[in-house]
């Protein structure tokens, strides 16, 4: 039996997400540039390497796999590798399977990944608004994603709405989600914008609008019940009573959750990175093409683990950026 992965701040690290592709079929504002150079085929890691990876992360304690991009569901195959971590499944090594999803590729993927495990998915989605949609992602089609959102309900996973929360672009829209996600019986999760990419930093600040104000502004029209529950992630969720609707906060900027952090993430080249907010990283690549023995992946990973920093250095206030980073988000897959 394997020790569990602790970092040098004592947490354990038992959530991976792995990136499995850079390329996404949207272009979010907020996450990367309108004309983006992709990595070439080469570079990714293959499939079976992908699963090694994984399967070797879980046999070290990894509990919780979650399936990001770019767009998760537009790299070529990617059914045959949620059909690999569905064993981990199985054996009850793993204990969720799942994925954060533009939503796009929905419909022809939900049932399937039902099929491999997944119960519930992270679909973000920013505005309700046709044009407002089409300009957030660039090109988006809002109606597309709606219908994969229905059909991820019909397939019968549940569903969490992710909303970057955008000043002066869907602020006017905070009940007009929260009612859909109502009627339609969505959790929803709003998200403080995180100075990542390669805008100028006065954009970012431009853009930030801090959940506390969203709180104040459902405080304001409901009684709010603070929820101890957590689903593994960094959402703190608070229930609307009248409505008993489930709303989560994700605020690195106004309340930094990285003391309790258990994860980590992997790209779809191999390089792991401790920490969303930090440049460092390690490649995991190498030790994996070095040798067909897991025991040098092993001792990469706990090297890796060993370096993992205590938080990221995100930070608003005086008006300015501090901890900006020009990585793209969609390279960590959020
Ligand atoms: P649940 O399992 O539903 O709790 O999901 P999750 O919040 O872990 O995953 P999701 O992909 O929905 O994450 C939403 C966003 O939260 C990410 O894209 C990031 O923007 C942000 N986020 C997640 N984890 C971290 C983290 O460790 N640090 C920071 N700063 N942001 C994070
Ligand atoms: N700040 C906050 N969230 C972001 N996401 C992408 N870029 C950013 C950013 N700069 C979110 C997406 C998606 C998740 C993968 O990451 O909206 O929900
Ligand atoms: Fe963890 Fe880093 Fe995220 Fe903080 S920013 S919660 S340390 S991954």
């Amino acid at each position: 039996m394997n020790a569990p992965l602790i970092d040098p701040f004592a947490r354990p690290i038992s959530y991976l997400r792995i990136s499995v592709t850079d390329r996404c079929d949207f272009r979010c504002v907020y996450c990367m540039a309108e004309h983006m150079t992709f990595l070439p085929k080469a570079e990714l890691l293959t499939l079976e390497e992908l699963d090694r990876l994984c399967s070797t992360f879980v046999g070290l304690g990894v509990q919780k796999l979650r399936v990001t991009g770019g767009e998760p569901l537009v790299r070529r195959g990617i059914l045959t590798f949620f059909r690999a971590m569905s064993r981990h499944l199985e054996t009850g090594a793993l204990q969720e399977l799942t994925l954060t999803t533009n939503g796009s590729q929905l419909r022809r993927f939900a049932r399937d990944l039902v099929d491999c495990g997944v119960r519930r998915v992270n679909v973000s989605l920013d505005t309700l608004d046709d044009a407002k949609f089409a300009a957030v992602t660039r090109w988006g089609r809002l109606p597309q994603v709606l219908d994969g959102i229905a059909a991820a309900k019909e397939a019968g996973l549940r569903v969490k709405i992710n909303a970057v929360a955008l000043k002066g672009f869907n602020e006017d829209e905070q009940f007009t989600l929260t009612d859909w996600c109502a009627r339609e019986g969505h959790d929803l999760t709003w998200i403080e914008v995180m100075p990542m990419g390669d805008l100028g930093a006065e954009d970012r600040l431009d853009q930030y609008w801090p959940l506390r104000d969203l709180r104040d502004r459902y405080a304001a029209r409901y009684t709010l019940a603070d929820l101890a529950e957590r689903t593994g992630g960094p959402a703190r969720y608070v229930r609307l009573e009248e409505t008993g609707q489930k709303i989560g906060f994700i605020t690195p900027l106004t309340h930094n959750f990285c003391e309790s952090c258990n994860r980590v993430r992997l790209t779809c080249t191999g390089e792991l990175y401790m920490c969303l907010g930090q440049e460092d990283m390690a490649d995991l690549r190498a030790p994996l093409r070095a040798s067909p023995d897991d025991a040098a992946l092993q001792a990469a990973i706990r090297a890796a683990i060993a370096r993992k920093p205590k938080g990221h250095d995100f930070d608003y206030s005086r008006q300015a950026v501090a901890g900006q980073m020009s990585r793209h988000m969609s390279h960590t897959g959020g």
